[in-house]
């Protein structure tokens, strides 16, 4: 018997097509029995078309269509026929038609599958769809995102294309290139006793590629980090990443705008206009406790530490008195929460330091209301109402600690809010740069200094005579894009100079020797000639992620690993065999 061979996808026919002869082939979605007709959905990636077997269709054929299960693989014969006006499904792009088969091979069976492909949503545990991915990866669902993100990549190569910038690739055994993670080492067989790193980014490598004159680089590129996992965080993941020559912030901001604009106008007819706002780093921890504020909605956060003295209340007089602070957030309309909604809210901080969540409920007269009332003279009262904007049925919330659990849980605070007041509309794109970034941070306790960004970013020019005598006052030409309170880029202007990074590595306590060891070719690269340049990476997945409005970037990687950083389905990482750890001179502790 001749093979059935397609003619058409499950997904493009249409009343147009009546009356013609089709070869259709997929996976059976469903197949239901009316007294003897059988009626299958069948399904590729391209859509659902349902197929009828009637009785008269022939003894074989007939008795094949009645064995067909789930996921059956098959190839179909037969004519498209309009479907009778009560039988028309508005919902299905293939709705009008079906097709009246007159042949079925079944191509290949299938086991009963651990969960129903044909469901709609997310049915099982993450564990099992992660099990058996290769299912998963065949729902509706899980398709739209695996085609969005191709085609994101794909307006992304065109844009950069037509902006005159180039693809170019660049190593993964490499050295190790610091973004603040540990590395993933690969021994080398060749050279005993010593490893590749694979890279954290290509950071090196793109402004070598700048020494080399490559002006407008870019990549979709896989990065490697050895670090603790969230649902944002994969241990290898994808960046757009991009580097350009002679250019200042200005022109980065540019080319990431109006790709946004593009992506967001092609994919999702969604306008985004342009210039992004640009929030220096010390207002966003002012107003909104971090550096990748949400900008959907309001909630700001007040500083009340000034009134704290002038109270008698123990928690907040203490903690401005040994150096913290107190702020607060107001939740308009919210004084109708109750005590186990605010004992709720306290309870979600607690895994970020805050001790306790102080309340005020604004009285219809104005007053504050709250078991602490009393240690507050009715003049403090006022005035912390006035900074925080109360009027009569607001709730407002207070922390006391240091300043970083006060800015930690307040911006969780923040969020948790505006989930609950229900503040953040889907499909709301609040994009924003964050700029201004101090150059260092220290570590607790007057230890060391390490980059915000990394080593290579530049100092604002005004501030490099501060990196002799104050350092932490040094501001970086760095900058993150953030959206809808998710970082989902960083980039800076690079060092360019020999000597200023050498000052850098410097005050990282990278002493010469290890400079020379870590990132000697670099030093020498810019020796000769380095123009001036800077560029950006962006998360790929958690912008795909962003767009579809997911907040799990496993749902738009193909193939993830768990927040242990393994992978469900092939078990990665194994033990490997003796025979292979010998040829690499290794042995491994359990
Ligand atoms: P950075 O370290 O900020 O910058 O990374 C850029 C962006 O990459 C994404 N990202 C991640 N996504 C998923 N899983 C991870 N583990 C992960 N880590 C980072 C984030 C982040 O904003 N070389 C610099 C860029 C530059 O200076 O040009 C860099 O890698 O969205
Ligand atoms: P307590 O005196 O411990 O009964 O606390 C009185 C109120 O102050 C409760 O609402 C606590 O949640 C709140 N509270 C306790 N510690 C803090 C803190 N560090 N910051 C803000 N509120 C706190």
């Amino acid at each position: 018997m001749s093979k059935l061979k397609r003619t058409h996808t499950c997904g493009e026919l249409g009343d147009a097509n009546a009356g013609t002869e089709v070869v259709l082939t997929g996976w059976v979605n469903s197949s239901r029995d009316h007294g003897g007709v059988t009626f299958i959905d069948l399904r590729d990636r391209f859509g659902i078309t349902q197929i009828v077997f009637n009785p008269d269709v022939g003894e074989e054929v007939h008795r094949k269509s009645r064995e067909l299960r789930s996921e059956f693989v098959i190839a179909a014969a037969g004519k498209v026929s309009l479907r009778s006006e009560e039988t028309i499904n508005p919902n299905m792009a293939t709705g009008k038609i079906e097709i009246t088969a007159n042949n079925l091979e079944i191509l290949n069976r299938s086991e009963t599958p651990p969960f129903e492909i044909s469901e709609c949503e997310n049915i099982t545990s993450l564990e099992i769809r992660l099990k058996h991915r290769y299912l998963d990866l065949r729902r509706y669902q899980m398709q739209r995102n695996i085609v969005f993100r191709h085609k994101v990549c794909q307006i992304m190569r065109n844009y950069f294309d037509e902006n005159r910038f180039i693809e170019i690739e660049t190593p993964y055994l490499t050295k190790s290139t610091p973004e603040g993670a540990r590395d993933y080492l690969v021994p080398s067989r060749v050279n005993l006793g010593k490893c590749y790193a694979l890279p954290q980014s290509p950071q090196l490598f793109k402004q070598l590629l700048m020494v080399s004159g490559y002006d407008r680089y870019f990549q979709i590129v896989r990065c490697f980090r050895d670090e603790d996992l969230r649902s944002q965080r994969q241990p290898e993941f994808t960046q757009l990443d991009l580097e350009m020559s002679f250019i200042d912030e200005e022109d980065i901001f540019e080319v990431i705008e109006n790709l946004m604009v593009k992506l967001f106008g092609d994919l999702l007819s969604v306008s985004v206009s342009t210039p992004f706002r640009r929030i220096p780093y010390s207002e966003a921890m002012d107003r909104y406790g971090c550096d990748k504020p949400d900008l959907r909605f309001d909630l700001e956060i007040k500083d009340v530490s000034d009134f704290a003295p002038k109270s008698d209340f123990k928690v907040f007089k203490g903690a401005v008195e040994s150096g913290g602070q107190v702020k607060g957030i107001n939740a308009k309309g919210c004084s109708k929460f109750s005590r186990k909604d605010i004992d709720d809210l306290t309870a979600a901080l607690a895994d970020f330091g805050a001790k306790g969540l102080a309340w005020f409920k604004v009285e219809e007269d104005g007053t504050l209301n709250s078991s602490i009332a009393k240690f507050f003279s009715k003049e403090v009262q006022d005035e912390i109402a006035a900074r925080l904007e109360a009027e009569p049925g607001d709730l407002l919330l207070f922390v006391a600690d240091t300043k970083d659990v006060v800015n930690a849980s307040l911006a969780q605070l923040r969020i948790n809010l505006a989930k609950i007041m229900g503040l953040i509309k889907a499909g709301d794109f609040k994009f924003a740069w964050i700029v201004d970034f101090p150059l260092f941070e220290q570590e607790s306790g007057g230890g060391r200094y390490n980059s915000l960004h990394h080593p290579f970013t530049s100092p604002c020019d005004a501030d490099l005579d501060k990196l002799e005598e104050k350092p932490l006052e040094a501001k970086a030409r760095a900058y993150d894009l953030v959206l809808n309170g998710v970082e989902m880029g960083g980039g800076s202007i690079r060092i360019h100079n020999q000597e200023i990074q050498k000052k850098v590595f410097n005050l990282l306590d990278i002493d010469e020797e290890n400079a020379k060891e870590k990132f000697g070719f670099l030093l020498d690269g810019l020796k000769y000639g380095a123009p001036p340049h800077g560029g950006i990476a962006l998360g790929l997945d958690r912008m795909v992620a962003l767009f579809l409005g997911l907040e799990d970037i496993r749902e738009v990687i193909p193939f993830p690993k768990t927040q242990r950083a393994t992978c469900m389905m092939t078990n990665a990482p194994s033990e490997v065999e003796a025979g292979q750890l010998k040829e690499l001179g290794l042995r491994l502790d359990e």
